[in-house]
């Protein structure tokens, strides 16, 4: 099987590009690679890590996997039981179901939610429009969904603006499970919050993928956080997935410089799961994606680079048993 992907997966993006052309007087000037040639499957109940840098593309390619960005090549395949279908093409009725089973949570829930509106508003609203009508049907809805998120249900007469930023996040979840999805991109969902509360969100996150059997893309450039929840992570860098593997491994045996230095940039959450990496000494910021290096594109930050790094590109190779790896070094 290609590198990235799984047998039956809910979400499946195989060769995935997405390029934005920016243009100056309607001439095209430079083309950004934000996603190139990325093939990344996630498992029903399978909570996946993204982890890298900003701008390394990981917004955009949760997006396509979504159907919110459009992708320039490659395909976005959702499937449930024996049926598929592909996201791209999808269109009016075929859509609207597709946009239920596939869903997104922020890392700012303000962006996602007027602070003006009553919780049960919220609530109501994405319910209505998907066909879940009258007042004890959204009730008994939203109290199952509460328990599950840790809210109480008195909340539901507060306005958005009163609570807190845990309480807003957990709504902004249980907005997403009220719609039952099969698949949740949760991007940067946990980034805004301090430790403990971030511990409760992840705990969360993790029971919706265990006990409901959603497929998270879990998008973060905290490598700690990924650990904690992920059961594999998928390291990317400029456009290019660079290492995938299983948490574990990823987390004691790092094989990608970056990887390394990632890890090394995030310490856990809690310390005492801190370990000792190799300390690796990443040079410089990373670079534009409309600006990228020939061969490798981490090779002029990378400690280890040798001549090929500059001008032969390492495919995504499986170095142990489910862990692949694109460096030169194995
Ligand atoms: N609509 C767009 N038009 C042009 N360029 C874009 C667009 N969206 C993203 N980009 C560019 O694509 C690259 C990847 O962006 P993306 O937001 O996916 O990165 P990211 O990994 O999510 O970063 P962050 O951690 O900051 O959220 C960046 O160089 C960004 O500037
Ligand atoms: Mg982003």
């Amino acid at each position: 099987m290609p590198a990235g992907s799984i047998e039956r997966p809910v979400i499946a993006l195989d060769n995935v590009s997405v390029l934005f052309t920016k243009k100056k007087l309607l001439r095209p000037v430079s083309v950004v690679r934000a996603v190139d040639g990325a093939t990344l499957h996630v498992g029903r109940g399978e909570v996946v890590g993204l982890v890298g840098e900003s701008g390394s593309g990981k917004t955009t390619l949760g997006r396509a996997a979504i159907g919110l960005q459009r992708v320039t090549s490659g395909k976005v395949v959702f499937s449930q039981g024996e049926t598929s279908t592909d996201v791209e093409s999808a269109k009016g009725r075929d859509w609207r179901q597709l946009r239920q089973h596939l869903q997104i949570i922020f890392q700012d829930p303000f962006s996602s939610m007027d602070p003006n509106m009553r919780v049960f508003d919220v609530l109501k609203i994405p319910l209505q429009a998907h066909g879940v009508k009258g007042k004890e049907r959204i009730e008994s809805a939203v109290e199952d969904v509460f328990r599950r998120v840790g809210l109480p249900n008195d909340i539901l007469s507060s306005f958005v603006f009163q609570l807190s930023g845990g309480q807003r996040q957990r709504v902004s979840i249980a907005r997403v499970l009220l719609l039952n999805p099969d698949f949740i991109v949760a991007d940067e969902a946990v980034s805004m919050l301090d430790v403990s509360l971030k511990g409760d969100i992840l705990k969360i996150m993790r029971s919706i993928a265990d006990e409901l059997g959603v497929g998270i893309l879990f998008i973060t450039h905290e490598m700690a956080v990924a650990k904690v929840i992920s059961d594999r992570i998928a390291v990317m860098y400029l456009g290019n997935l660079v290492e995938l593997g299983p948490s574990e491994a990823i987390a004691s045996k790092p094989l990608h410089p970056y990887t390394q230095a990632l890890l090394q940039a995030s310490p856990a959450i809690d310390p005492s799961l801190r370990e000792v990496t190799r300390s690796v000494n990443v040079k410089g910021e990373i670079p534009h994606a409309s600006a990228y290096p020939s061969g490798c594109r981490f090779h002029p930050r990378c400690p280890f680079a040798m001549p090929k790094c500059s001008d032969q590109v390492p495919e995504l190779r499986e170095v142990e048993d489910g862990h692949y790896v694109s460096c030169w070094l194995y």
